[in-house]
């Protein structure tokens, strides 16, 4: 692992030490500051638009529950930590603590019961999201947020206000400046009417945030074409345009697996006459490079101020434990500690590898 790696690894976990610390990781000091610090990735876009779909090929593994009509019903904080290589691949629920899943469909199933214990089995959402981590090798140190998607009418067994909770649920997300948008629109419905321009354009207008997905191209009307999305002449964005074909609802139900939904999918752009051109700018596997670029000069350039925040973390720890003495909790002292010492790592890290003295470091 380089030292690069090591030190997005390294707040990746603070983040999640200041997550399940509840209240200590609240709104207005140096853990929140962390958290904001480090940019994250939220999908956004109109109710089966394929977001779960897209999130799930950029992991590389199958784990969500997808289908028609409203599945993702809470938000899904979903944490990549790279580990070295030969490790084993599994998964962790803050909700349960020191479980270890290595089976991604009880994940899966974990998930779908862990949103019905807060909304039963109902078509209601819950803004409280639901924690997932996956360690493995093969992914990139990385957070990525599902979010419920955006509708335009109630249906049966929701609230009036559900249109507009949803709305506000995922612009809560968005509007951070530490979120990357990865707007999803689904090929077969016309630009114009995607709801994940429309929040993106509102939270972002600039477009230096948003990366726009285009979805279904398999399912576009015969004679019609996308390229006007994707050259970005119907909605210039400063980041790429990027089409996928995922697993359609029948690949679904018959378990195609990822390696052979990811070969359909390149075959289809090599082997199309409208794509042709673009093949080697398309598809689920360029979108996960080009995120992973994108994240790592993002990082890059705030290593500086995260160095500083950790710096400034590290105080507050130390007072913070002296303050706190024998009365606390015994989980919370030892996950106050246990961010302290991960804080030194970064910094033991960043001095020691890193910080010749050039801004940004690491080259
Ligand atoms: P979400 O509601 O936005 O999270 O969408 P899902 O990922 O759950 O997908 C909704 C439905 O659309 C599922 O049945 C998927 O199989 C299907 N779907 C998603 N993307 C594509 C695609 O590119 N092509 C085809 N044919 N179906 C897709
Ligand atoms: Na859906
Ligand atoms: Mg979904």
């Amino acid at each position: 692992m380089t030292a690069m790696e090591s030190l997005i690894g390294l707040v990746n976990r603070i983040q999640r030490a200041c997550t399940s610390l509840g209240d200590y990781g609240g709104d207005n000091n140096a853990f929140s500051s962390l958290w904001e610090a480090l940019p994250t990735v939220a999908v956004v876009g109109g109710q089966s638009s394929g977001k779960s779909s897209v999130l799930e090929s950029i992991v590389g593994r199958d784990f969500l529950p997808r289908g028609s009509g409203i599945v993702t019903r809470r938000p899904l904080v979903l944490q990549l930590h790279k580990t070295d290589e030969g490790q084993p691949e599994y998964a962790e629920f803050l909700h349960l603590p020191k479980r270890r899943f290595t089976d991604f469909d009880v994940v899966r199933r974990e998930i779908e019961e862990e949103t019905n214990r807060i909304t039963g089995r109902t078509k209601q959402i819950s803004p409280i999201p639901i924690h997932l981590s996956i360690y493995s090798p093969n992914v990139v140190n990385l957070t990525l947020i599902d979010l419920p998607g955006l509708t335009k009418v109630a249906i049966e067994g929701q609230s009036d206000s559900i249109v507009e909770d949803i709305e506000n649920m995922v612009r809560s997300y968005v509007e951070k400046p530490n979120s990357i948008i990865l707007a999803i629109s689904p090929a077969n419905q016309d630009i114009a009417t995607s709801d994940a321009i429309k929040l993106a354009r509102e939270v972002d207008p600039t477009g230096e945030r948003t990366f726009g997905v285009l979805t279904k191209l398999d399912l576009m009307d015969k004679g019609t074409n996308a390229l006007d999305v994707l050259e970005g002449r119907a909605y210039r964005l400063q980041q790429p345009w990027v089409g996928v074909v995922n697993r359609s609802q029948a690949d679904i139900n018959k378990s195609v697996d990822m390696i052979a939904a990811r070969r359909r999918e390149r075959d289809y752009f090599d082997s199309s006459p409208d794509y042709g051109h673009l093949a080697s700018k398309m598809g689920s596997e360029y979108l996960a490079k080009l995120l992973s670029k994108h994240l790592e000069s993002v990082i890059r350039a705030r290593i500086p101020s995260i160095t500083s925040l950790i710096n400034k973390s590290i105080d507050e720890l130390e007072s913070e434990l002296d303050h706190l003495g024998r009365p606390i909790a015994m989980d919370a002292g030892a996950q106050l500690y246990l961010i302290l010492e991960l804080c030194r790592a970064f910094d033991r890290i960043f001095k020691e590898h890193l910080d010749g003295g050039r801004p940004g470091g690491d080259r």
